[in-house]
C-alpha cells in the first residue's frame, strides 16, 4: 500500500488485524478438505421453502416498506416478537428495550463505541469469543482474562481481577465460543452479585442459548439480574446488555440479530447505528418476521437440536475411538463446539498447515486467548460437516496428531 495511506491512518486503525478465523475459512474453503473450523450452521437446515414462500409474501404485501428505508431500532413487529420469545424465558421487555442489529457481531462493535475508551479494561473468559477481541481491539480495549473451566468463568478469579478497575464484563453463559461450556446457575448468581458490588456492566452474548441437546435450562444472565433487583416486570433498567442472533436458528446470512438492555441505553446504540449504516436491511427484517410468524422456530429449533445433537455424538465417539491418548474434550450440552486439549507437545497453530495439507481444517485455541496461552488447544466445529465428512475428517485428523506425536 502507498505511503500516502498509510502515514494517514487514524490510531485505532493501527490496531486493526485481520481475523484469523475469517482468514482460515478462505483456506478451508478449498475443494477436499474437510473443515470443522468455521463457526457455520449447517445449510442442510436452512429453512429454503418457507423463505422462498415469504419472499414471495413480502414482495406482494409489503413491497414498499420493504424496499424502504426502515428505522433504526428496527422494524416494530419483529421487535415485538422479540419481546414476546424473550418473555417465555423470563425476560420481561419491551420494544423499546430492542435494537435490531446487523448480526451481533455489529452489536458488539456498536457496545465498543458506546463504551470503550483507548486504555479501558474489559473482562472476559479465557479463552473467549475472537470476534469481540476484534472488534474492541479496534477501540483500544485491553483485556482481563478470567479463569475459566468446563461450568464457565470463576466467579473467585473475576472477584479478584475486577478490582482492576473494569470497564465491562463480557460473559458467554450457553455453549461458549469456542469451549463449549455453559456458565452454571450458581456461577451466574454469583457473577451479577459481584458486578453489583463494583458496579460493572454486563455483556451477556448467547447467540448458541436456543441450540440445547440435553440438561436443563438455565435463566439467562439478564433474568437472574432482573429478579435480583425486582425490576417492575416490562421496565428492565439493570446491569446487563443481552444479546442473540438469528444467524444459528434461521440463517447467519441474513445478519439479523439483537440486543435487549435498558431504554437509555438503547438509545445510546441507536445513535452509535445511526453512523454505522442507518438501520438493519427492512427487506431481510420483514423477511424474517413473515418466515418467524406463527412460532415456525418453536418447530425448527426442534430440528436443528437433534441434527446437531447427533453430529456432536458422532464426533465425540471418533474423539474416544481414533484420538492418541493424552486428548481430551469438553462435552458441550448444545452449541456448535467442541474444545479439545493435547498434550502440550502439540502447538495447534503449527500443526494447523500440516492438517490443511491432509485435507482437515479446525481452528487453533490461542487466538481466543487474549492474553496468551492455549496453545495445545483448538476448536472444532461439529455442526458445518455431514456425517460422513465429520468421519472422514476425524481419521484424518487422528492420524495428523498421531504423527506429531511420535
Ligand atoms: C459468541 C458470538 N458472538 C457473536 C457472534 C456473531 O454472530 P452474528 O452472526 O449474529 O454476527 C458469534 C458468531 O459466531 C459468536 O459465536
Amino acid at each position: 500500500m502507498s505511503n500516502i495511506w498509510t502515514k494517514n491512518f487514524a490510531n485505532r486503525t493501527k490496531r486493526m488485524q485481520s481475523s484469523t478465523i475469517r482468514e482460515l475459512l478462505k483456506i478451508s474453503n478449498l475443494p477436499g478438505v474437510v473443515s470443522f473450523a468455521g463457526g457455520l450452521p449447517s445449510p442442510d437446515v436452512f429453512p429454503v421453502d418457507e423463505f422462498k414462500k415469504a419472499c414471495q409474501v413480502v414482495l406482494t404485501d409489503y413491497s414498499h416498506q420493504a424496499l424502504q428505508y426502515g428505522t433504526t431500532e428496527g422494524y416494530l413487529p419483529l421487535r415485538e416478537m422479540i419481546c414476546e420469545r424473550s418473555g417465555r424465558y423470563g425476560i420481561h421487555i419491551q420494544p423499546d428495550n430492542v435494537l435490531i442489529t446487523n448480526g451481533s457481531q455489529q452489536a458488539l462493535d456498536l457496545i465498543g463505541k458506546v463504551f470503550i475508551d483507548a486504555g479501558d479494561k474489559v473482562i472476559c473468559e479465557a479463552p473467549t469469543y475472537l470476534g469481540a477481541i476484534q472488534a474492541w481491539k479496534v477501540y483500544g480495549a485491553e483485556f482481563i482474562s478470567v479463569e475459566t473451566d468446563e461450568h464457565g468463568m470463576i466467579p473467585e478469579s473475576l472477584e479478584e481481577k475486577i478490582k482492576q478497575k473494569a470497564k465491562l464484563i463480557y460473559l458467554l453463559p450457553n455453549f461458549q465460543n469456542p469451549m463449549g461450556c455453559t456458565l452454571s446457575e450458581e456461577r451466574r448468581h454469583r457473577i451479577i452479585q459481584i458486578a453489583h458490588e463494583h458496579q460493572v456492566p454486563i455483556i451477556e452474548d448467547d447467540p448458541y442459548g436456543q441450540l440445547r441437546f440435553e440438561g436443563e435450562h438455565i435463566p439467562p444472565v439478564l433474568k437472574l439480574d432482573a429478579d435480583l433487583r425486582g425490576n417492575d416486570k416490562d421496565d428492565y433498567q439493570g446491569n446487563v446488555i443481552y444479546l442473540s442472533t438469528f444467524s444459528k436458528t434461521l440463517a447467519p446470512g441474513l445478519r439479523l440479530a439483537w440486543a435487549i438492555a435498558p431504554k437509555d441505553v438503547i438509545l445510546k446504540l441507536v445513535q452509535a447505528k445511526q453512523g454505522s449504516d442507518l438501520h438493519t436491511a427492512t427487506f431481510n427484517q420483514i423477511l424474517a418476521h413473515e418466515v418467524c410468524k406463527n412460532d415456525f422456530l418453536d418447530r425448527h429449533i426442534p430440528l436443528i437440536r437433534k441434527v446437531y445433537g447427533a453430529r456432536r455424538d458422532l464426533m465425540m465417539d471418533l474423539m474416544d475411538e481414533l484420538f492418541p491418548p493424552g486428548v481430551t474434550y469438553i462435552r458441550p450440552e448444545g452449541g456448535l463446539f467442541l474444545w479439545v486439549t493435547t498434550p502440550e507437545q502439540i502447538d495447534t497453530q503449527k500443526l494447523l498447515p500440516v492438517a490443511i495439507a491432509n485435507k482437515v481444517a479446525y481452528v487453533p485455541g490461542a487466538p481466543f486467548y487474549p492474553n496468551g496461552g492455549g496453545l495445545n488447544t483448538m476448536r472444532m466445529n461439529f455442526s458445518n460437516a455431514s456425517e460422513d465428512g465429520i468421519r472422514e475428517g476425524m481419521k484424518r485428523l487422528s492420524l495428523v496428531m498421531k504423527e506429531a506425536l511420535v
